[in-house]
C-alpha cells in the first residue's frame, strides 16, 4: 500500500520520505510505502500457534510447539507466525495485576526460536474473555496487562508485534472497544514508541464490522480482520459454536457465487483500508477438519490468494489442531493445504 503526499514544506516532504526540496509552489507527488504498510508486507504468509498458549491455564488442547516446530514452519515458506497467549490466566486478578514470570520466560524462549528460524511474529492477547463479558470492570487491568508486556519486549526488534486483544464481542461493543483500544495503545507507547501494533474491529473482527472501528492518531498500526465466511462452511461439525452449525455435514464450498462472496467481502476490507490508510492483516482464516478436504482447500486458496491480490498479509488459523496444516500424529504436512497456502512449498513437487 503506498501513501501518497503532496507537499510544500521541508518538514512535511521529509515525512512523506520525499528528499526535500523547499520553496513556493507543489513538489512532484511520489508514492512511498508507510512503514505499517512495509512492516505489513513483512508479516506476509503467516501460521497461527493456534491452541497452544491460548489454552486455559493448566489445560493442554492436544497442541505442544516445539523449537523444531518452528524451524519447519519458516522453511515451507511461512514468513510469520501469530501467537496466540492467554495472557489474562497468568495475571494476578488484583493490582498490581503481576504477569508471571515463568509464563513471560516461555513465550521470550518461543520469541527467540522463532526470531533466530527467520519469522516475524504477532504476538496476541487471546480469550481475554473477562473484558469481553464486563469490558469495564476489565478495562485497567488489560492496560496493565500490556503495559508490562511491552516493557519486557520494549528491546526486541520490529519483527515482534503487538496484537491488542483477539476477537472483540459480548458487551466489548464498537463504542466501548474504540476508548479501550485507546487505552492499549498508549499503555504500549512510552516503552515501544514506534512498535506496530495490531488492531481489529468489534464482532469477532468481523469486516462487516470495519465501519465503526475509530482508531488514534497514530501511523504505527495494522488492522486486522478474520475471514471465516460463509461460517455454515467453515464451522460445520466445530463443537464449540452454539447452535445449527454444529450439526451440519458434508457442505461443499466452490460455487461461482461462493468465490465471489469471499472476494467480496476481503475487497470491502481491502477498500477501507484503502480509504483510511491503514494495511489489513487477515489474521485468522480457516475450515475446520469436518469440512470436506477438496473444498478447503479451494476456499484456502481462494482466501489466501485473494488477500495477496489485495496487497493484505495474512495468517491460518491454524498450525497443528482441528484446522491443521500441519499433521502432529505423522509429523507431516498435509500437503494439500499447504500448497494452498504456499503454492511454491519445497515439499510440492514431492506430492505432485
Ligand atoms: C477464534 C477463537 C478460537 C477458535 C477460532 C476458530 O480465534 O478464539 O478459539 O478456535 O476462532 O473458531
Amino acid at each position: 500500500m503506498f501513501v501518497f503526499c503532496r507537499r510544500i514544506f521541508l518538514r512535511a516532504s521529509l515525512a512523506c520520505g520525499m528528499v526535500a526540496i523547499v520553496g513556493i509552489g507543489p513538489v512532484p507527488v511520489v508514492a512511498q510505502e508507510s512503514a505499517a504498510a512495509a512492516a505489513n508486507r513483512r508479516l506476509g504468509r503467516g501460521l497461527n500457534l493456534g491452541n497452544f498458549l491460548e489454552a486455559p491455564r493448566g489445560a493442554n488442547w492436544g497442541v505442544q510447539v516445539e523449537d523444531r516446530h518452528l524451524k519447519m514452519i519458516r522453511e515451507v515458506g511461512f514468513q510469520s507466525i501469530r501467537l496466540p497467549v492467554r495472557w489474562s490466566d497468568y495475571a494476578s486478578e488484583q493490582p498490581p495485576y503481576r504477569v508471571e514470570k515463568a509464563m513471560l520466560d516461555r513465550v521470550d524462549h518461543l520469541l527467540q526460536v522463532a526470531h533466530a528460524a527467520g519469522l516475524n511474529v504477532v504476538l496476541n492477547h487471546h480469550h481475554y474473555q473477562g473484558l469481553d463479558a464486563d469490558p469495564d470492570a476489565h478495562r485497567e487491568r488489560f492496560k496493565v496487562i500490556w503495559r508490562q508486556l511491552a516493557e519486557r519486549y520494549g528491546h526486541y526488534g520490529d519483527w515482534l508485534y503487538f496484537e491488542l486483544h483477539n476477537e472483540p464481542h459480548d458487551k466489548l461493543t464498537a463504542e466501548k472497544w474504540n476508548a479501550i483500544l485507546r487505552d492499549g495503545i498508549q499503555a504500549v507507547r512510552p516503552s515501544n514508541p514506534t512498535r506496530m501494533i495490531v488492531v481489529g474491529p468489534d464482532r469477532w473482527n468481523n469486516i462487516r464490522a470495519l465501519p465503526d472501528l475509530r482508531l488514534p492518531d497514530d501511523p504505527n498500526l495494522i488492522v486486522t480482520v478474520h475471514m471465516y465466511e460463509p461460517f455454515q462452511f467453515t464451522h460445520q461439525g466445530a463443537s464449540w459454536i452454539e447452535g445449527p452449525v454444529r450439526s451440519i455435514r458434508d457442505r461443499t464450498w466452490g460455487t461461482p457465487e461462493e468465490v465471489e462472496q469471499v472476494q467480496g467481502m476481503l475487497g470491502q476490507a481491502a477498500e477501507w483500508g484503502r480509504q483510511h490508510g491503514r494495511p489489513i492483516y487477515v489474521g485468522e482464516f480457516g475450515a475446520y477438519s469436518k469440512a470436506p478436504l477438496e473444498s478447503r482447500v479451494a476456499w484456502t486458496r481462494t482466501v489466501a490468494r485473494t488477500a495477496e491480490s489485495l496487497g493484505m498479509s495474512w495468517a491460518y488459523w491454524e498450525f497443528a489442531a482441528g484446522f491443521g496444516v500441519y499433521d502432529p500424529q505423522a509429523q507431516r504436512w498435509r500437503q494439500p493445504l499447504l500448497d494452498a497456502l504456499i503454492p511454491d512449498n519445497p515439499l510440492r513437487a514431492t506430492s505432485d
